[in-house]
């Protein structure tokens, strides 16, 4: 067994080709590669153990915990956050969700658009249109009169939403939308003006076509070793709903990348994706603690880390905690110093272990591409990692060694 010195960037040398094909299901703003949660699972916890990230967002480190046979839970206040981390971590069987798609195919009935907003309109072909309107209205997302509730969506549906999420816009044959960027929705008044400058007419595209094509590829690993757990809530209320879950008894690891200050608007960003899910944007961002100072960010992280110390194994248990540098008016604040300094040193259930520095190739850091809104957020990353008691570090893990994945290689032959 090695110690945190031992802990070294070495994520960065597993390729992208390496992650579960569950991973890219949808794209979301401010993820971290698969790699980087699996290394700090590998080293740090053991097969069964409890991973937790309180801000899941994608549900990478969930499912990466999933993957390597540890439970995964996320959490997330986000509703679209919430129904990718949910489909990760609880999939349902590829036939059952193949079985799924073709009964909503054979029941279709087209049903009005009229009511759609028009920045939605100007998106989509009116055949692909009508079956983004009916499956809203199958999976009770708002096209009832009753708003919808996405804890009492089905296993399967869930699945099916997430898979069609991750296809609602993009620039390929794959996408259902007019082309446009697949990461973030841009604003509507850019893309109404870039439809009529290049006179782009929304293609004519089969959702259920487009959705099966989707589920192959996404299923192409199988399902991950292990099941987990997804929590539509506030980070700080994780002690009371950790509780709610029977298998869950004390978390030994919390992997996860907490809100930036200042930079991502998860809800305005992603302003098509909540149509589908009949959640208002202004709503999200204001629910989201994404646009803090610095001074509530700490305060933010405070609370945070009175949640860990509530929920982690007294004995072990590790908090490791991604964290950018941001740029402020010139200056670049080590935010993830501030914390270890501010907030974990002075409590008495935390030592603050290492901060190790991971640096993000421009091209991967997803704020970048905002232009002038994209904030503060620059190349370094650091990895605090703060500990209660003695931690065993494994020195070459099994999962390190081979990088392969295990899970069950359930392929979707059964109905190719
Ligand atoms: C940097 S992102 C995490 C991204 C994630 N690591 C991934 O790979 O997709 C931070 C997340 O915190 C969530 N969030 C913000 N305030 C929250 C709160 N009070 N409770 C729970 N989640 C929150 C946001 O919705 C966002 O998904």
């Amino acid at each position: 067994m090695g110690s945190l010195d031992d802990i070294r960037p070495e994520w960065r040398t597993l390729k992208r080709k390496w992650e579960h094909s569950f991973h890219p299901m949808c794209s979301y703003m401010g993820m971290f590669p698969a790699s980087l949660p699996h290394y700090f699972i590998q080293k740090l916890t053991d097969e069964g153990d409890v991973v937790l990230d309180p801000f899941s967002g994608r549900g990478t480190a969930p499912l990466q915990a999933c993957v390597d046979g540890r439970v995964g839970v996320g959490n997330d206040l986000n509703p679209m956050a919430y129904v990718l981390t949910r489909a990760k971590v609880d999939p349902p069987s590829a036939e059952s969700v193949h079985q799924r798609i073709e009964d909503l195919r054979l029941d279709y009935d087209p049903p009005e658009t009229e009511h759609v907003p028009e920045k939605v309109q100007m998106l989509y072909h009116d055949h692909t249109l009508a079956q983004l309107v009916y499956l809203k209205r199958e999976f009770g997302l708002g096209e009832n009169g009753i708003p919808a509730d996405l804890r009492s969506l089905s296993q399967i549906d869930t699945f099916v939403t997430a898979l069609l999420l991750g296809i609602m816009h993009g620039q390929s044959g794959q996408y259902l939308s007019v082309s446009m960027p697949n990461t973030f929705s841009m604003s509507e008044g850019y893309v109404s003006d870039y439809i009529e400058e290049e006179g782009l007419e929304p293609p004519r595209r089969d959702v259920f076509d487009k959705l099966e094509t989707r589920l192959h590829t996404i299923y192409h690993d199988g399902e991950p070793a292990q099941r987990g757990h997804a929590v539509f809530g506030d980070a700080r209320d994780l002690p009371e709903t950790l509780a709610d879950i029977d298998d869950v008894d004390g978390v030994d690891l919390i992997f996860t990348s907490p809100p930036y200050l200042k930079v991502l608007k998860y809800g305005l960003y992603n302003w098509i994706r909540l149509w589908f899910l009949d959640e208002e944007p202004d709503v999200v961002d204001d629910r989201l603690d994404d646009e803090l100072d610095l001074e509530a960010y700490l305060e933010f992280m405070t609370e945070t880390f009175a949640v860990a110390d509530e929920v982690l194994d007294s004995e072990g248990g590790v908090a490791a905690f991604v964290i950018g540098d941001v740029d402020q008016g010139g200056e670049t604040i080590n935010l993830a110093k501030e914390v270890a300094d501010e907030v974990v040193a002075p409590m008495d259930g935390f030592e603050v272990g290492r901060i190790v520095e991971d640096r993000v190739p421009d091209n991967e850091k997803v704020s970048r591409i905002w232009g002038e809104t994209k904030g503060e957020a620059t190349e370094i990353d650091r990895i605090l990692i703060a500990h209660r008691g003695h931690v065993e570090v494994a020195d070459d893990p099994d999962g390190l060694k081979t990088k392969s994945l295990p899970g069950r290689q359930q392929t979707l032959s059964s109905f190719d």
